[in-house]
């Protein structure tokens, strides 16, 4: 593509000593000068990093600590959160300071049944403003969290808003401040959040809850700033954890099989998950269950931010398997270490007794088609480089774009199914988010081929290859703005959202 062959141009033409610590310091030939309008916690050059076994692996998985509801009440769900700062042991010498909700890592599990009121007092006390947002809920913009809405230092304010039925899923919240979302989620604020069914078709099968995050550790103990590598093709550390743990073992069910929901919450890191000698079978995405189970996959790719229901039949495994992510090409730039294959997990299968699995159920949910788009809108991913005051600059843009908190982007009407075509104009994978609402993928689109999705679901993500152009239908339930972004923390941190006002 055009802009990649000028930024590999303006690259080729410049000295490339030290390349590996991030081009712009061999740009510019002095390290003080930032290539990118980056925060104050990013350097340019990388820190130390502690080693790739410096965290102890294979402890027994944990479960997710869950929020307390404090209501009596039937039908409300009352808790409360608070993000702040804390110590948590993790090298020798020197305890590493995460910020988390209710000092869980990651946060505690929301659970709630469709048709709950759902009431959480938050309260800040990080150093800096944040927000709760909760990432692809169907809530009030006045209550999602949006950058307009910071929850200062010291303070506090009340979530409050009801989950309508037919909105059981799997999501999850984080933060969405104005310019410091990557830095609040990947110091650890992030948390699953389920909305359970009234009637679940799988309620039977035992279920596994697994939250995959990242983590960039100093050698030092701190959680590392991140360098120019990280601002450009976002952050990824040495470490996935799951459930903030590295490489636990899965005591398997001795039924033979579970149901598995899996939240990718890192802030770029694909999963490419790949679970060797055993059938998985995909259930639901984001926004719920599936009309049918899809059966026989050999993998799943998780964007970042994307979450999956999968069913695992041991079937004739005895023994541990390795459930790992597999390298991914999405398009990194500038000189960055080959992909690697990473082992998330490992599976035990020896409790299995091998019993016989009934066979699952062959309707799952009910998808409605939205029906005929009233009208159609156009949303361009591009990056863009630049020579700003002598320093070279990457942009993501959005329609050309950067983020202007105070520029609405696009108007749509409140109830309308409206078509939306995404088209990824760069060279790099971009994981499309919008808030407030689940939506369909109606096709795929790339070089010139167009590829109808192969069947309904339910997403708030869908990522974009580098020349893809992707369509989907949605429709916005409430009057207010919204944020739409790529889900590459750094990227959407960098301006590569728009905001959506409905009317
Ligand atoms: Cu997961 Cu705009 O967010
Ligand atoms: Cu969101
Ligand atoms: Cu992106």
């Amino acid at each position: 593509m055009t802009q990649r062959r000028s930024f590999l141009a303006a690259l080729g033409s410049l000295p490339v000593v030290g390349l590996g610590m991030g081009w712009a310091q061999a740009a510019t030939g002095d390290a003080s000068h930032n290539m990118m309008n980056m925060g104050a916690a990013t350097s340019v050059t990388s820190v130390k990093l502690a080693a790739v076994d410096a965290l102890p692996a294979g402890t027994a998985l944990k479960g997710l600590v869950k929020l307390a509801n404090t209501s009596g009440q039937a039908g409300l769900f009352r808790a409360s959160l608070v993000a702040a700062p804390v110590n948590v042991p993790l090298l020798a010498g020197a305890p590493t300071e995460f910020w988390a909700y209710n000092g869980n890592l990651p946060g505690p599990l929301i659970e709630v049944v469709e048709g709950d009121t759902v009431e959480i007092l938050f309260e800040n006390r990080l150093p800096q403003a944040t927000t709760v947002h909760w990432h692809g809920l169907p809530v009030p913009p006045e209550q999602d969290g949006n950058p307009q809405d910071a929850v200062a230092p010291g303070s506090k304010r009340l979530y409050r808003f009801t989950l309508p039925v037919g909105s059981a899923g799997t999501y999850w919240y984080h933060p969405h401040p104005h310019g410091s979302t990557p830095e609040q989620v990947y110091r650890g604020l992030a948390g699953a959040f389920i909305v359970r069914a009234k009637v679940d078709p799988l309620k039977d099968i035992p279920e596994r809850l697994l939250v995959i995050s990242d983590l960039k550790l100093g050698a030092d103990g701190r959680i590392a700033p991140n360098d120019a590598n990280d601002e450009m093709n976002g952050r990824e550390g040495q470490f996935a954890l799951v459930n903030a743990q590295r490489q636990p073992v899965l005591p398997f069910d001795r039924s033979g099989r579970e149901r598995w929901r899996l939240w990718n919450a890192s802030s770029a890191r694909y999963l490419r998950l790949v679970l060797p000698g055993t059938g998985l079978t995909l259930v639901g995405t984001d926004g719920g269950l599936l009309e049918r189970p899809i059966k026989g996959l050999a993998e799943l790719l998780l964007a970042p931010a994307q979450r999956a229901e999968v069913i695992v039949d041991a079937g004739s495994n005895k023994s541990r398997v390795q459930l790992v992510a597999a390298p991914y090409q999405r398009g990194k730039m500038g000189t960055v270490p080959a992909e690697t294959q990473l082992s998330l997990l490992t599976v035990d299968f020896s409790q299995v007794e091998g019993l016989a699995q009934k066979p699952l159920p062959a309707k799952l949910a009910r998808i409605n088609e939205l029906g005929r788009p009233a009208v159609k809108k156009r949303v361009v991913f591009s990056e863009k480089m630049s020579m700003a005051g002598g320093q070279h600059e990457m942009k993501f843009l959005v329609n050309g774009k950067q983020f202007d908190m105070k520029r609405i982007d696009l108007v749509s009407k409140i109830n309308q199914v409206e078509l939306w075509e995404i088209a990824n104009e760069s060279d790099m994978d971009h994981p499309f988010h919008i808030h407030g609402t689940q939506f369909q993928v109606i096709e795929r689109e790339m070089d010139g081929k167009v590829t109808p999705e192969a069947y309904r679901a339910w997403r708030d993500i869908v990522n974009l290859k580098a020349g893809e152009t992707v369509r989907i239908k949605l429709v916005q339930r409430f009057k207010g703005l919204r944020m739409f972004h790529c889900h590459i923390l750094e990227h959407e941190g960098a301006g590569m959202m728009g905001q959506l006002q409905v009317v």
